[in-house]
């Protein structure tokens, strides 16, 4: 839906937004949280729609965009083609943060995925008018959130591709496509260079495949001479737990198992695409972890890029082996200094919270409370799990320096992790749970992929870390 911040023509249908009680509609309307009526004209002049936002006094703007998201898919199903909303009162919320949010509830919202419908009907072209805004930002807002949804969208693309059209290499050209467009670069390593950077436990998983892996290195640089942030996203096309397979359940969601690849992406070129001032190196190690004659398997004893040696006991905790060389590689190959990791890394985030939090790991308070403090703005919820040294003796093997599974699942995944970033102040995401939501927690994620991490990263990075 095409929007403006402006009023519009030929309006078919006008939104008039209220708080609770102040308009009642005798039994029919009166202004709840996301209460819609919708009042046709007869007389072919405009239809009218109520919308409420509940009580004035509980609103906040992480409640907007929930609510305007709700609003949104009920236009998207009205027949009319030019829809206005009347002014409305921004209440307590300050003008701009009111239109961000109220933006960001449409936009997140306006997605679905169509690639592979034969019967793909075009699209009804819809535009949306937005009245009563007149912050001298309000261009900037407009352009800043539509090009991160646009993002956010890429990166949902990519996330409910099938690995057999979405495969390592085929993610790594995506990955040049969007750098091109947008303004990043990207730099591609093939298997015999991966394997003289030492990144030997990522090739063990990806052993099983004629697909081979590829290590996609990014860089964005517009802050002169200023530190360096690394992402790392997890970058599994498929995952089928290897030989330590999977259920037919556990199998079926896991050509998504490269949602932090995507995410990290999409934050890449949201950053490019709005010309922040900011310098970020991200790395992605992609593969498939598949069966074979060639696949590692359990009891197999991998050596990192680090040097340490790694037990391997189950071979569906794949994710951790391509991360601990990811994370090496970045913090001690491409000069950052602070590095974030996203990762859907143990079904067991979602065990404990649901899709309502995602679990976050830090080795330093101080950059924990910053990311903790810019999430609040963004409205996503992340819950602190402790790093605690008592757990290596989870993960100590006795024929290799660590093994790779450990009871308290989630921690000791990060457990391994942790050894591996090189004491940099360093966070790690589990959004096993949060990338795709069933049943969805935020209203927006409509169509299974979130965005999770990615709008709370970018307003980390762009305010400065
Ligand atoms: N990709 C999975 C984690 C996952 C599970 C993501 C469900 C999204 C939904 C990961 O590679 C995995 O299989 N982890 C294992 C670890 C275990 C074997 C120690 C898990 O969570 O079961
Ligand atoms: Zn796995
Ligand atoms: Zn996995």
């Amino acid at each position: 839906m095409k929007i403006y911040l402006e009023e519009g023509k030929d309006i078919e249908a006008l939104v008039s937004i209220y708080y609770e009680d102040e308009k009642k509609i005798d039994n029919l309307f009166d202004g709840k949280e996301a209460e819609y009526l919708f009042i046709p004209s007869l007389d072919d002049k405009k239809h009218s729609i109520y919308f409420g936002l509940g009580k004035k006094e509980d609103i906040n703007h992480n409640k907007l965009r929930n609510i305007f998201a709700k609003l949104f898919k009920k236009l998207k199903d009205l027949k009319a083609e030019n829809i206005e909303i009347d002014k409305v009162d921004f209440n307590n919320i300050e003008e701009d943060l009111f239109l961000k949010t109220m933006l960001e509830g449409f936009m997140l919202t306006d997605y679905s995925f169509k690639m592979y419908k034969s019967d793909n009907e075009k699209e009804k072209q819809q535009s949306l008018y937005i009245k009563g805004f007149n912050t001298k930002n309000k261009d900037k807002i407009l352009n800043e959130v539509s090009n991160i949804a646009k993002a956010i969208n890429h990166a949902r693309d990519i996330i409910s591709m099938p690995t057999c059209d979405l495969y390592p290499e085929a993610l790594a050209n995506r990955v040049l496509e969007i750098g091109k467009e947008s303004g990043f670069n990207v730099e591609i390593f093939e298997e015999e260079e991966i394997e003289k950077l030492g990144m030997t436990a990522f090739l063990a998983v990806a052993k099983g495949t004629k697909n081979k892996p590829r290590l996609i290195v990014m860089e964005y640089k517009n802050n002169g001479d200023a530190d360096f942030i690394g992402l790392v996203g997890k970058g599994l096309t498929c995952d089928t737990g290897g030989y330590s397979i999977k259920s037919h359940e556990g199998l079926k969601y896991m050509k998504a198992d490269m949602s932090g690849a995507s995410y990290v992406v999409a934050i890449m070129e949201a950053l490019a695409k709005n010309k922040c001032k900011a310098n970020v190196r991200a790395v992605i190690a992609t593969c498939e972890n598949v069966v074979d004659g060639d696949s590692y398997k359990p009891g197999d004893i991998v050596r990192t890029m680090k040097g340490k040696t790694i037990e391997v006991l189950n071979t569906d905790a794949e994710g951790r082996l391509t991360l601990a060389d990811a994370l090496y590689y970045i913090v001690t190959k491409q000069n950052v200094k602070k590095v974030i990791d996203l990762a859907t890394l143990t079904g067991l985030a979602g065990s404990t919270f649901g899709s309502l939090f995602t679990p976050i790991f830090s080795n330093n308070e101080e950059f924990l409370k910053y990311f903790m403090d810019i999430a609040k703005t963004t409205g996503e919820d992340f819950w602190q799990m402790p790093l605690d040294d008592r757990y290596n003796s989870y993960i100590e093997s006795d024929i290799a320096d660590i093994k790779n599974t450990g009871s308290a699942g989630t921690i000791t995944a990060s457990m391994l992790l942790k050894q591996f970033v090189e004491d940099i102040p360093w966070i790690h995401l589990d959004i096993a749970a949060t990338a795709s939501q069933y049943p969805i927690v935020y209203e927006y994620a409509s169509n299974g992929a979130s965005g999770v991490c990615v709008r709370t990263i970018y307003e980390l990075i762009n305010k400065g870390v």
